[in-house]
């Protein structure tokens, strides 16, 4: 999974940018007030929601402006070292806020505070409080110590806990598409990456409380969740192997594992209505199951996101994701011949990876031209500290040639983009509107199966409408549609 922003194609300096969401205004008559700004992946976005929820049965409404919070959570990334410079010049921001406001607690969240534990708090004066990924159900006690003036750090990680049973308030939703994560951690120890030692151990979740989760957001209108985690093609969920406590209950529903390509059959059987995406998907673990399962629900979205970090074996290997180029290629290949060119691959790629050559490099721009993908997220590598390359290799590739390898990727993905999109001209999809067009308002913007944004009219069309349309024109990033048929007959 990666950062999520609008798409648009990015240029060098953009793609390693760093990108927050923050929560929006609600007013249920609580008498206190949150604000949350949330960096990372999408991963950090959900659990701003647990966050929020945990908040709101503690007295708080969220606000967007936090000169008005009682309580100000930095939820943070620590992926790359852009990342977490951009949360520390946030925190000088708001000592400024909080020198008039000394009362305000000021927490960090997510993988920087498990990251940097208690160092943070000598480190950053103005934070109040620390907390890990595992540890939300402990942040209104440590915030009500924090209002007492005593600061506090958990940071515990856990192997059980999936907040199952915590129903997320949706932050800037547009009561369209929505979230849902499904499992936590990872075990995968690629070396260039923080996650393993910020997030912890795999976990999987209830599968029944993920599909009463995306029955519950279909009763309320949504019509597209998006299942979450890191490695969801790892998703095993077993009675046995899980909380004993919950397993009385569930015993008699669930007799046997349930694997990823069962758990999207589940969720593509709450409707046909219902379409259903997910994200992230390691190329070591993805089935041809998963794939027969996606052929056999037209509502599971035909997109796949597909990191491949490096084009090259050796990288690759240095890299510690226990595939080769081979292996991957013939992953593509499985993708093409079940679910047909029009299924969207995206990935991402590391520039510059410590010892790469010229020509390894030139072998993930061949690799691109192979694949096609429809998109990819672009970095060149920076080494963070503790993982397995930042004590086993050398960072050698000097940060110019790291950006000109970057810029020479981003310039292929954007001709192959292009190249994807001009497939799409004249052709007949359906789209699902999810909001106003960012250049003009008398536009909508939905995203087709593949995932690709499609702007169409907005005459006659509402938020939520499924709509035929017909490919007009297109640009690297965007497709243009004319509307055929508004809510089409679906099966
Ligand atoms: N679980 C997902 C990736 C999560 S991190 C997967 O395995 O595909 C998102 C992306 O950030 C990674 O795919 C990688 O391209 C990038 N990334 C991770 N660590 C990085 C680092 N140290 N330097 C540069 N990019 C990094
Ligand atoms: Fe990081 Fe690899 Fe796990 Fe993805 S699979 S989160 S890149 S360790
Ligand atoms: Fe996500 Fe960043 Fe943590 S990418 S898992 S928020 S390190």
């Amino acid at each position: 999974m990666d950062l999520i922003k609008d798409i648009d194609i990015l240029s060098g300096e953009e793609a390693q940018a760093v990108d927050y969401k923050t929560t929006s205004d609600e007013n249920t008559g609580k008498t206190k007030k949150l604000y949350i700004e949330s960096y990372g992946c999408q991963m950090n976005f959900s659990d701003s929601e647990i966050v929020a929820s945990i908040m709101k049965e503690n007295g708080f409404d969220t606000t967007s402006d936090f000169n008005q919070a009682d309580v100000v959570f930095l939820n943070t990334c620590s992926i790359r070292e852009k990342a977490e410079q951009t949360v520390r010049n946030r925190l000088n921001h708001f000592n400024a806020v909080k020198k008039h406001k000394p009362e305000m607690t000021i927490g960090v969240l997510g993988c920087m505070a498990e990251r940097l534990k208690e160092k943070l708090l000598e480190e950053e004066k103005i934070v109040d409080v620390v907390v890990g990924p595992d540890a939300y159900r402990d942040l209104p006690n440590l915030v009500n110590a924090a209002e007492d003036g005593r600061k506090g750090v958990n940071t515990f990680l856990s192997r059980e806990e999936t907040y199952a049973d915590i129903a997320p308030v949706r932050l800037n939703s547009n009561g369209v598409t929505a979230f849902i994560s499904i499992m936590r951690g990872c075990d995968n120890m690629c070396s260039f990456c923080v996650v393993p030692f910020t997030r912890g151990r795999e976990r999987s979740r209830d599968p029944h409380s993920i599909v009463a989760e995306a029955q519950d957001l279909f009763a309320k209108g949504y019509r597209e969740v998006t299942l979450l985690g890191q490695n969801v093609d790892s998703y095993k969920w077993s009675p046995e192997e899980n909380n004993k406590a919950r397993l009385n209950k569930k015993e008699e529903e669930v007799s046997t594992v349930v694997n990823f390509a069962n758990l999207l059959e589940m969720v593509a059987q709450v409707s046909p209505l219902l379409r259903v995406r997910f994200s992230t998907s390691h190329p070591k673990d993805i089935t041809d199951e998963v794939l027969f399962t996606m052929k056999k629900y037209d509502n599971i979205c035909k997109y796949i996101h597909l990191p491949v970090q490096s084009g090259n074996s050796r990288v690759l290997e240095l890299m510690n994701r226990t595939y080769d180029r081979d292996w991957y290629l013939d992953r593509v290949r499985a993708i093409r011949e079940i679910l047909g060119q029009e299924c969207g691959i995206s990935s991402d790629m590391i520039a510059g990876f410590c010892s790469e050559t010229e020509e390894e490099h030139q072998d993930t721009l061949t690799l691109m031209d192979i694949v096609k993908y429809d998109f990819s997220y672009m970095f060149y590598y920076s080494e963070r500290p503790g993982t397995l390359a930042a004590k086993k290799y050398e960072d050698d590739i000097p940060l110019d040639i790291k950006k000109r390898r970057l810029a020479e990727i981003i310039e292929k993905q954007n001709q192959l983009s292009f190249e994807r999109n001009k497939l799409d001209l004249g052709k007949e999809q359906i789209i699902l509107v999810e909001g106003t067009s960012k250049k003009s308002d008398t536009e909508f913007k939905g995203r087709n199966s593949a995932n690709k944004v499609v702007i169409i009219p907005s005459q006659g069309v509402k938020l939520g409408d499924y709509v035929k349309v017909k490919i007009t024109d297109c640009t690297p990033a965007t497709l243009f549609g004319q509307i055929v048929e508004i809510n089409p007959a679906m099966a």
